[in-house]
């Protein structure tokens, strides 16, 4: 079957935090909104007619996962990532945000230092400054071929910290890391005693040519010291399903876990976010190497466009994520006026980079799971930056 993300579907007024919240977050209710990190594509029709099927049952009470619904997720992990994950290993939490979370609250302790690699997904900042933690932060450096990250810093660093929250692959910069970038820092977090969080949501979304490498498949020693979190929903578009799992390969550190999660009880979940993924993990397959191909589509479109029209716009190709980061300090303008400029005159709705760190002032993040005429109509409306 040939799927078409080319239809454009009008997400609005359906309480959709992409469109509808347009105003409230540009001042401008008419920017083309790029922003979010979910798609607008039409989630599978495989999730759908599972959350269809359920919902005709006229009774949504409380319900439990059970053994077809992980079955469905070690055969993706397997298939996918060839990673062979027990059952017992893997832990319902309802999103990967409220999992790293409650991992800040189950393993550490108040004013306990926290390690994030910046510019970062904002929430991993929160994670740990909302809770009383100390962040510190292993500030990613741009290489000739991309970003890296900063060994030698996170050498000194390891020595006090508790915890590090790793981007895997990383968002906003696009890196798919390689299991050589992975092994060092494993090896120096285990030496050090510094538990690693690995927040995989976007390790399906690796783009042709790359392989992601699950952190915990990097030695023995590596699966006993860190939590992986996976989920169906930034690769079938289910974010709003509310479903994601905890991978905790060591027994005492997963008891420690779930304990705090059933306290909060969090560990319930709804019954269409189990159907849905689970039948996204048994069907997606194809659906997900036609929207990998789409994707890239999209982004090589972007590249050639910024590059032959906007050649003061700076951006390595992401390896993995339908996000792009675009650098526009050539500009030489404030944050102010470039956020002015972008949402006023372009009318573009992307992420401020500053969201990221204070390292991603000037930059921007742009969402490229949207149908082509999206990017083209964007990147024509850029074209006041000319
Ligand atoms: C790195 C990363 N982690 C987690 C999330 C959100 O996960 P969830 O909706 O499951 O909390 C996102 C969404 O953009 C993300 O980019």
């Amino acid at each position: 079957m040939l799927y078409n993300f080319d239809i454009v579907i009008d997400r609005s007024n359906t309480n959709c935090v992409k469109y509808d919240l347009r105003h409230k977050v540009f001042g401008n209710p008419d920017v083309l909104p790029m922003w979010v990190a979910d798609m607008d594509f039409e989630t599978p029709d495989f999730a759908r007619e599972a959350v269809m099927k359920r919902a005709e049952h006229p009774i949504y009470g409380y319900h439990f996962k059970d053994e077809p619904y992980f079955n469905a997720i070690r055969g993706w992990l397997l298939r996918h990532h060839q990673w062979e994950v027990p059952t017992e290993w893997m832990s319902f939490v309802p999103g990967v945000v409220c999992g790293f979370n409650m991992a800040v609250m189950a393993f550490t302790q108040e004013w306990d230092e926290v390690v994030i690699q910046s510019p970062v997904y904002p929430p991993f900042h929160h994670a740990v400054a909302s809770h009383g933690r100390k962040l510190v932060y292993n500030t990613l450096k741009q290489g000739e071929q991309g970003y890296e990250m900063d060994f030698d810093l996170l050498e000194k660093q390891a020595k006090t910290a508790k915890m590090l929250i790793l981007c895997n692959p990383h968002n906003p910069v696009g890196r798919c890391w390689t299991r050589e970038e992975l092994l060092r820092l494993s090896e120096i977090c285990l030496r050090n005693d510094v538990l690693v969080i690995s927040d995989e949501i976007h390790c399906d979304l690796v783009l042709p040519g790359y392989k992601h490498t699950p952190y915990a498949t990097l030695s023995q020693d590596a699966a006993d010291h860190c939590i992986v979190f996976h989920a169906a929903s930034k690769t079938f578009n289910l974010a709003g399903l509310a479903t994601s799992t905890a991978i905790i390969p060591n027994k005492a550190m997963r008891e420690t876990y779930n304990n705090y999660v059933e306290a909060m009880e969090a560990h319930l979940g709804n019954i269409f976010g189990k159907v849905a993924t689970q039948a996204s993990m048994e069907q997606g397959d194809e659906w997900l190497q036609q929207l990998l191909d789409y994707v890239q589509g999209n982004i090589d479109y972007v590249s050639d466009f910024l590059s032959e029209h906007l050649p003061k716009v700076k951006f390595f190709k992401p390896q993995a994520t339908y996000m792009m980061w675009l650098d526009f300090n050539g500009y030489g303008l404030s944050e102010e006026e470039l956020w002015r400029k972008m949402t006023q005159e372009a009318r573009l709705g992307f992420n401020r980079g500053s969201d990221f760190g204070q390292e991603g002032t000037g930059f921007f993040r742009i969402n490229l799971a949207c149908p082509r005429a999206t990017v083209e109509e964007a990147m024509r409306r850029l074209l006041v930056f000319y």
